[in-house]
């Protein structure tokens, strides 16, 4: 009997290598996958590269009472390519909104803010530790204890009930520009239009949490990038350790200002090696915006309404290489199984939707390849 608890449902078979956007299962198939584990392997499966950094010798942990460049190159990078001006590194998602939470509460309690009212959404996933759960809706039905925050959870894409509620009482709006877990939810512009604005008067923190939609997978750096939000803080993980644990919450001046030494720490956060991993895929990452761009308009131009005159499939929600297939019925695993037996690895959710999150490092031949066997499949 395993002694591993598992509590996913895995592939059946075990991974004995991987190269580019395929892995090899001990059946001795290729499978190409289609989800690059769980979203994480931007750069595929032993990218030269990132094994290059890995072989270089490093000194294995240095504390957070050790100053080291690469946390300050790594701030660099990410605050370059994104406007904000600090950056805390964390070691997951999860761990990233947690301190997001809290140094936007410092920030409200700091500058005589009120902490009463929190809004996020419904669909939403924020993670499985307890802060990120009380803002996640997915997983509010778990009985698990939540923070002591009043959380209203609103309908995604709603400008009219976005704006009501915002204005009877808002200490902070946490939100994905386009929701993960959710199923790739993408609201219209005059959502984020609307969101925006009201920031800008009213005065609120906003946090969004680019850990599925951000790090080149829409073809900017950050999906949030084109819909004009100006968020006071911004949390990324999943893909920037290049496989290793790493998250970073980026803020914007005012809420720094407001944060203290000791209000928050981590010992392994932007540790070296997931540090040094990092700055390559931040390089690589930019490189392959322009790729990803032109992806997206070959789906949009041609293989999303191919896939939508399938009479199986409801809907289909697109950007860049963000991709969910609402299915008519509820045969989603089914789907996923058979595509595994034809050498695809794909994701399915609430067993109407496929998921993909391919490494952004996909040809065009592949995307299409792998577009031309689901549609087939389904
Ligand atoms: C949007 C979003 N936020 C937070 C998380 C949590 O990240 P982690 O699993 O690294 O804790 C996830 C994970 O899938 C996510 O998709």
């Amino acid at each position: 009997m395993s002694k591993f608890l598992q509590l996913f449902h895995p592939f059946p078979l075990k991974v004995i290598d991987g190269k580019g956007i395929f892995l090899t299962l001990e059946d001795g198939k290729e499978y190409m996958d289609l989800f690059s584990g769980l979203g994480v392997n931007l750069l595929g499966y032993n990218h030269p590269a990132l094994l290059a950094a890995l072989s270089e010798p490093f000194p294995m942990h240095l504390s957070a009472l050790l100053e080291h460049p690469l946390k300050e190159e790594v701030a660099g990078d990410l605050t370059r390519l994104t406007g904000f001006d600090k950056v805390f590194f964390s070691n997951s998602g999860t761990e990233a909104i947690e301190g997001a939470i809290k140094f936007i509460w410092k920030w409200l309690e700091r500058t005589g803010k009120s902490t009463e009212r929190v809004i996020a959404f419904r669909d939403s996933f924020h993670g499985r530790t307890l802060g990120s759960m009380t803002l996640t809706d997915l997983l509010s039905h778990q009985g698990f204890p939540k923070l002591d925050i009043k959380t209203v959870f609103l309908p995604f894409g709603d400008p009219d009930i976005l704006t009501k509620e915002i204005e009877q009482s808002c200490s902070f709006v946490i939100i994905e520009p386009i929701q993960g877990a959710g199923g790739v939810r993408i609201a219209e512009p005059k959502f984020y239009k609307i969101l925006s604005i009201l920031h800008r008067e009213l005065g609120f923190g906003l946090i969004v949490d680019e850990i599925q939609s951000g790090l080149g997978r829409t073809g900017y750096f950050l999906s949030s990038q084109p819909l004009g939000l100006n968020p006071d803080i911004v949390t990324i993980a999943k893909g920037l350790g290049g496989g290793l644990p790493l998250g970073a919450i980026l803020l914007k001046e005012r809420i720094a200002n407001a944060i203290k030494p000791g209000d928050h720490g981590t010992t392994m956060g932007g540790n070296y090696l997931s540090l040094r991993l990092s700055k390559v895929v931040i390089k690589k990452i930019k490189e392959l915006l322009e790729h990803v761009k032109n992806l997206d308009k070959l789906l949009k131009d041609i293989h999303i309404p191919e896939l939508l005159t399938n009479p199986e499939i409801k809907n289909v929600r697109q950007e860049g290489l963000f991709i969910a297939i609402e299915l008519r019925k509820d045969n989603a695993d089914d789907i996923k199984e058979i595509l595994f037996e034809k050498g695809y690895l794909v994701n399915s959710i609430r067993k109407k939707i496929i998921r993909l999150l391919p490494p952004l490092i996909i040809s065009i031949e592949e995307l299409e390849d792998a577009v031309n066997a689901l549609n087939e499949v389904i």
